[in-house]
């Protein structure tokens, strides 16, 4: 039962990656259904939550409390709050605005960890201890047992458009339509009239990624990731889903014009830069 949801989850990480590849080469596009996880799979086994509960209380409670409500004895000396589990409410997702996430989700999350945040990476401890982990995690909120949550639509990525001028002109143009420059600034550096005054969910200040710069995203190491993230939105954040108001197309090109404002050069000249700096 728990390999059986591994190997699904497992395969749900990866399918849209190879969706899009595939209708790419034969130019055709998918008629296929969307794909959707139904329903509630249930408890996971008593010794797969013991483990994770026994690898949560080491790894985890410290931060996110030892009843997932986000009161460890650390996060009072964090600036930026650890999650509360108990709301069943998480950013990073493949699943549509307001959805809960799929195992995999979470265990993506464990294992890259949210850069620039005290989110770490658990990309060390071992993978079965980590969905172990993903198991108990979601035993904090109710919501992964009500059937009335289900189902959940797993994001389509469509057919990807490969960056080229034309499609980051197009981006430009959407990126503007759309009003992301009100919140992440005209040019891209989180500075826009709307930065300074949002909150989360939870009642925390949050601040508008700089999309010109690598080292502020905490989610996105790829222009993949950008499609993802607006189009699923980031839930209980003011980062909202434009996954109906703009197509599949439309959405590749803004995600390369938005994947593009990172000035990649520049990053590895200072890189070099500061190499440099100390060898001197
Ligand atoms: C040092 C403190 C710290 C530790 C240890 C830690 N976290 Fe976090 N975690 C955070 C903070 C802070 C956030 C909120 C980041 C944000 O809002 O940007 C977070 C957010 C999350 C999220 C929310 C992601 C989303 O999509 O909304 C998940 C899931 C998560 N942590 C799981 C875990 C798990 C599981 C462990 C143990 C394996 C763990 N964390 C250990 C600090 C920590
Ligand atoms: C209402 C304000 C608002 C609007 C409008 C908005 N965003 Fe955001 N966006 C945010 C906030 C706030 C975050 C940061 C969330 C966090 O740090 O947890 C964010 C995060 C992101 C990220 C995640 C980067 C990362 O990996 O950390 C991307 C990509 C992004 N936005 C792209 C866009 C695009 C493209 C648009 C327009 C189509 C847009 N946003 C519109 C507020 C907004």
């Amino acid at each position: 039962m728990f390999l059986q949801t591994l190997t699904v989850a497992a395969a749900i990480g990866l399918s849209g990656l190879a969706l899009s590849v595939q209708t790419q080469d034969n130019g055709t596009q998918s008629n296929s259904t969307p794909t959707q996880i139904l329903a509630p799979e249930g408890p996971a086994p008593a010794d797969v939550l013991a483990r994770g509960k026994e690898m949560y209380g080491i790894s985890c409670a410290p931060c996110h409390g030892l009843n997932g409500k986000g009161d460890g004895p650390i996060a009072a000396n964090l600036q930026i709050k650890p999650r509360d589990f108990t709301r069943g409410i998480y950013m990073n997702r493949s699943t549509a605005s307001g959805e809960l996430p799929t195992d995999y989700d979470i265990y993506h999350t464990i294992t890259r960890g949210l850069h620039d945040t005290p989110m770490p990476s658990f990309a060390q401890m071992r993978p079965e201890d980590r969905w172990a982990i993903v198991q108990y995690v979601k035993t904090f909120s109710p919501r992964f047992e009500d059937s009335t949550e289900y189902p959940l639509d797993i994001l389509d990525v469509g057919n990807q458009i490969l960056p080229s001028p034309q499609s980051l002109a197009r981006g430009r143009q959407l990126y503007l339509e759309m009003q992301c420059a009100n919140c992440h600034g005209i040019n891209g550096e989180g500075n826009g009239p709307a930065a300074n005054t949002l909150s989360d969910d939870f009642g925390n200040p949050i601040h508008p990624t700089d999309l010109t710069n690598y080292s502020d995203f905490k989610f996105a190491r790829n222009v993949l990731d950008v499609f993802r993230i607006f189009s699923t939105g980031l839930n209980g954040t003011p980062m909202p889903s434009f996954q109906q108001s703009l197509s599949d197309t439309d959405r590749w090109n803004l995600a390369n014009y938005v994947w593009s404002l990172q000035d990649v050069n520049q990053y590895m000249d200072n890189q070099i830069d500061s190499n440099f700096a100390k060898r001197k």
